[in-house]
């Protein structure tokens, strides 16, 4: 099942992304951001590296559930190492829901994409606590290194569950040196319980990842 395997090699290599403390009123915004664990929006820089490609191939990865004409969601998109390869994907007939929760991160991703000719696919989305705003009528959702940042994953899949066509998918990839074995089956666990079914497992050192789907 396009690169996936089932309850297997379940190990843990887990550890949390450090709080970093409040420093100044004037930022309590970044503060609060990075008190909840959310990835600083610098790191957004880094997260675009084109050697990435090498570790994490958004083809390979996004590839085999997208196709052209269909409408996506990069939840969590950062500055669009994901985001640009499903617009090419997905084709001028496409489009690209990229939800973020900082604005930083669209700034950057908006940035890209038009300097790659993809922006007018793209429609960037401010995450808020109640999702953005991104319909019910989405063949595909990626998920990737960001259910671990959010505050209430059952919470999020409820409202991805939501906006999805039947038999639609969404494929959450989480990083293995940060997400245990343990909390990463929470979050599956999570998705299950608001009527999503997973339909592949893959779990090693590195990645964790879970493809789910509408019933
Ligand atoms: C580790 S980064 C991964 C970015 C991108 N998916 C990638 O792999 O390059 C996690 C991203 O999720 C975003 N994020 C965290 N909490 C979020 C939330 N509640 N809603 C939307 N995005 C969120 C962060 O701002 C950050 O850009």
């Amino acid at each position: 099942m396009d690169g996936f395997h089932r309850e297997s090699d379940r190990r843990s290599h887990g550890t949390r992304i450090p709080a970093v403390a409040a420093r100044t009123d004037s930022k309590r915004k970044e503060v609060q951001i990075m008190a909840d664990h959310i990835c600083p929006w610098w790191m957004g820089y880094l997260l675009v590296n084109p050697f990435r490609r090498l570790l994490e191939n958004p083809d390979k990865l996004l590839g085999p559930y997208v196709n052209r004409g269909m409408t996506v969601v990069d939840y969590g998109c950062g500055m669009g190492f994901f985001t640009l390869a499903l617009a090419r994907m997905v084709g001028p007939e496409g489009k690209v829901l990229a939800v973020d929760v900082q604005q930083k991160m669209l700034d950057g991703m908006v940035k890209r994409s038009r300097r790659a000719g993809l922006a007018d696919r793209i429609v960037p989305l401010l995450a808020d606590s109640r999702g953005a705003g991104i319909g019910d009528a989405v063949d595909f959702i990626a998920a990737l290194h960001v259910v671990h940042e959010l505050p209430d994953a059952k919470n999020f899949f409820s409202r991805m569950r939501e906006a999805m066509k039947p038999g639609a998918r969404l494929l959450v990839v989480e990083p293995g040196f940060h997400v245990s074995a343990k909390d990463f089956r929470a979050s599956i666990e999570a998705a299950r319980s608001v009527g999503l079914v997973v339909v592949g497992e893959l779990e090693n050192g590195r990645r964790r990842r879970a493809l789910l789907q509408t019933a």
